[in-house]
């Protein structure tokens, strides 16, 4: 295959990160059309995009009026089944936003979907293309921190997220939203499937949401135990109000490794009277913006190529699994295991 020819799906926060890394910084890739439901948000996409007239409502009317091989598929958590299936029906390649899906079985659909119409699925777990995480990694491959022991990983974000994803009916709640990223992390630095997790959460910033959102939570906990006997630890704030914090420790018998780190580069400042002083990260968007760009090259270099991603289907589908059981564990105040 020469380029690859893309389709944006949600021209919402995140959707726009991706439609203008496919339009003008991933190689043999080219953006040829957008659809969101929101007509005036598509449009106004399009005409940033240089792509006028290619903006639509719905993957149908955009397949009606020009042909592409794939979609990235960055919409509220609830439509990426239908959405995933739809795509994979009409043989496109799927790079997906996560979380994968609101349970398991809607995820297996969409392995299902993809596999019998012998597409490309991969996972927007974009900490998987991120150098300091990717260098954890491989470090650990290289058993420089010998046997982990521990997987400490958290995301505080910034702001609330869009209306749709206080609620846990539409969203499975901050843990799914914010902190898939997190249970991803810990499963690919454990090299190990969840057992059980064990989560308190709280709603201590925004409170009031409770009134309409009787489970809503923007603060939590998550002790989560791996088959391979490790422990996960997982922590979300949302708003964190500070700024954008991801990072991970995994703890091995041998040392310890860090990924990630608050301040971002730049010079730091250290006067008398004022301490010390530096950048640091505010938004997801710059926090990952290369490993956003690498996780699309990477589903481009795949598609091509006709192999397999670094991350798929099923590492979408754990994390989900993980997700749904810790809002049990919320819901019901104990721990719970994880279903497989
Ligand atoms: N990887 C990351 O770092 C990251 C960051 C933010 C959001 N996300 C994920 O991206 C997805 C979207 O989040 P967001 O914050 O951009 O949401 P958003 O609400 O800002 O944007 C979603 C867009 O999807 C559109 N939409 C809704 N239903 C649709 C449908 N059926 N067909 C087409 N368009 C539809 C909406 O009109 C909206 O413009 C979520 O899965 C979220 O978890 C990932």
């Amino acid at each position: 295959m020469a380029n690859v020819r893309v389709c944006a799906i949600g021209t919402g926060r995140a959707g726009m990160v991706h439609a203008r890394n496919f339009r003008w910084h991933v190689p043999h890739a080219e953006l040829v059309a957008v659809v969101d439901a929101n007509a005036e948000s598509v449009a106004a996409a399009a005409l940033e995009l240089g792509l006028e007239g290619f903006g639509f409502t719905d993957l149908g009317s955009a397949l009606a009026a020009t042909s592409f091989d794939a979609v990235v598929i960055t919409t509220p958590t609830f439509t990426h089944a239908p959405l995933v299936r739809e795509a994979a029906g009409h043989g496109l390649h799927v790079l997906c936003e996560k979380p994968m899906a609101l349970s398991v079985a809607e995820c297996d659909e969409m392995i299902g979907a993809c596999e019998r119409a012998k597409v490309t699925l991969q996972l927007a777990f974009m900490r998987r293309f991120d150098p300091p995480f990717v260098q954890a990694r491989q470090q650990l491959d290289d058993g420089a921190i010998g046997e982990v022991l521990m997987v400490r990983s958290l995301t505080r974000g910034p702001g609330l997220p869009p209306a749709w994803a206080n609620d846990l009916r539409t969203s499975n709640g901050m843990l799914a939203e914010v902190n898939s990223h997190d249970f991803d992390a810990v499963r690919w630095l454990s090299g190990s499937e969840y057992a059980e997790v064990h989560v308190r959460a709280a709603a201590r910033k925004r409170p009031d949401l409770r009134a309409t959102l009787p489970d809503f939570y923007d603060v939590a906990v998550v002790s989560a135990v791996m088959r391979s006997g490790a422990f996960g630890i997982i922590d979300g704030v949302c708003p964190a109000d500070y700024g954008y914090d991801a990072r991970a420790e995994i703890v091995g018998s041998g040392g310890v490794l860090f990924a990630g780190d608050i301040r971002s580069p730049g010079a730091q400042r250290v006067t008398r009277d004022g301490g010390a002083v530096g950048p640091h990260f505010t938004a997801w968007r710059e926090r990952f913006a290369e490993a956003y760009r690498a996780e699309a090259m990477h589903f481009v270099e795949s598609v091509r190529a006709g192999s397999v991603p670094r991350v798929g289907g099923v590492d979408g589908r754990a994390a989900v699994a993980a997700v749904v059981a810790a809002n049990r564990s919320y819901l019901e105040g104990r721990a719970v295991a994880v279903d497989g």
